[in-house]
């Protein structure tokens, strides 16, 4: 038997709306399939907790997180904590900690009929953004000075190792032989005079090992365009930080909204654990009211069943829920449904399990 260890952060808002239905996914896997065993510890860390204790997670947090086999995460950030705190303080400090440099965000259409964009079909909106994790434009370096004078000027550092621009162009190739698909870099070279003419010849560098691999590069600007335009034209994408947090908010737009879209945090070489979060954040305007979707937290468990070398329920997972987009009515209100959160939950155990 594979014994799993999880660590569950709820979080902020619908995190823990959401992530309750997650857990009974997990909890209906380990029923059917014998092999599998979950063990869960939940977490208090978030916004709440650093109103109390004044921080947002213990000082020995990472520590105590180390030794899980995965993170199951649902959000961070709430009015009330300046999101620059809430969010460097515990989501990005785990992401950094544990070396999860690589962020996999799928952007698939599961149902035509949620796309916004006219004319396109499923077989057009089926795209892996691999976005750097780890540096980049989120290194948190900079400076503010003379604050509050005329002359204030603030700094924010982009940083862009040599190790670590290079590892992720590389997974990004890996990834691409794989699957036997086209990598698209996206950068932005023309007004980025440091950091993405690095980021372009690092691509260039690495492509020389990967004769197999049909590339193409693109500004961030024309990518954003062409993601609505031609989304057909993507097939594995890398990118910055930065980048990649904005074109996967539009990915997840093209292919159905927020409620959809999910992220892994990998650490790739397994020393650290590696996180499961929807891509959504808390969502504090409709926290509360049960009626969150939770379809990008279970897709979320599928990404972490695949870390897990369960890539059947893996796969299990993701058609099942492109077999709960079919019945509208039994959707959140995002979708145009009726339903509430823990009713998607239940539907969907019923239809993984039946
Ligand atoms: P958001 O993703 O929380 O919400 C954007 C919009 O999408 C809202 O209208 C919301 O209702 C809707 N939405 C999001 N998830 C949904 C779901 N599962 N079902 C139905 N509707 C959904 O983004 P925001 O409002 O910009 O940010 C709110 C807070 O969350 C901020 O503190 C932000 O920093 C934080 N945040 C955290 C994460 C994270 O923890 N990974 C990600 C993004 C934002
Ligand atoms: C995401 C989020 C985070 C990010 C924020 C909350 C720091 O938007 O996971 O997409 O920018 O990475
Ligand atoms: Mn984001």
């Amino acid at each position: 038997v594979k014994e799993k260890r999880i660590a569950l952060l709820p979080g902020d808002g619908i995190g823990p709306e959401v992530v309750a239905e997650g857990v009974k996914v997990l909890k209906a896997i380990e029923q059917k399939d014998k092999n599998l065993s979950f063990t869960f510890e939940q977490f208090p860390w978030g916004c709440e907790y650093y109103l109390q204790n004044g921080k947002m997670m213990d000082d020995d947090g990472l520590s105590q997180l180390q030794h899980f086999d995965a993170i199951y995460l649902g959000a961070v950030g709430y009015p009330g904590v300046p999101d620059h705190v809430s969010l460097r303080d515990l989501l990005l400090k785990i992401r950094k900690g544990f070396d999860q440099y690589v962020n996999l965000r799928p952007v698939k259409l599961l149902n035509e009929r949620l796309s916004p964009l006219k004319g396109k079909a499923a077989k057009d909106i089926d795209l892996l953004v691999v976005r750097e994790n780890s540096e980049g434009e989120y290194s948190g370096e900079g400076n503010w000075l003379y604050k509050g004078e005329p002359e204030e000027v603030v700094l924010q550092t982009g940083v862009f190792s040599r190790k670590g621009t290079e590892r992720i162009i590389r997974y990004a190739f890996e990834e691409a032989r794989r699957q036997g698909k086209s990598l698209t870099s996206v950068s932005k070279a023309n007004a980025l005079n440091y950091s993405m003419v690095f980021w372009d010849s690092v691509f260039e560098e690495v492509k020389r090992d990967y004769p197999d691999v049909e590339t193409a590069s693109y500004l961030v600007d024309a990518a954003s365009m062409f993601l609505v335009m031609n989304p057909e034209r993507f097939d594995i994408v890398v990118t910055s930080n930065l980048f990649g947090d904005i074109l996967t908010d539009l990915g997840a737009a093209i292919a159905g909204g927020l409620g959809l879209a999910t992220g892994a945090n990998v650490n790739p070489e397994r020393t650290y654990p590696s996180m499961f979060e929807p891509v959504h954040g808390s969502a504090p305007d409709i926290a509360g009211k049960g009626i969150a979707n939770p379809l990008a937290a279970i897709w979320s468990v599928a990404q972490m069943m695949d870390h897990f070398g369960e890539e059947e329920w893996g796969r299990k997972i993701v058609s099942t829920i492109q077999q709960i987009m079919d019945e509208d009515e039994k959707l959140t209100p995002d979708f145009g449904g009726e339903a509430t959160t823990a009713e998607v939950g239940d539907r969907f155990i019923k239809l993984l399990t039946s």
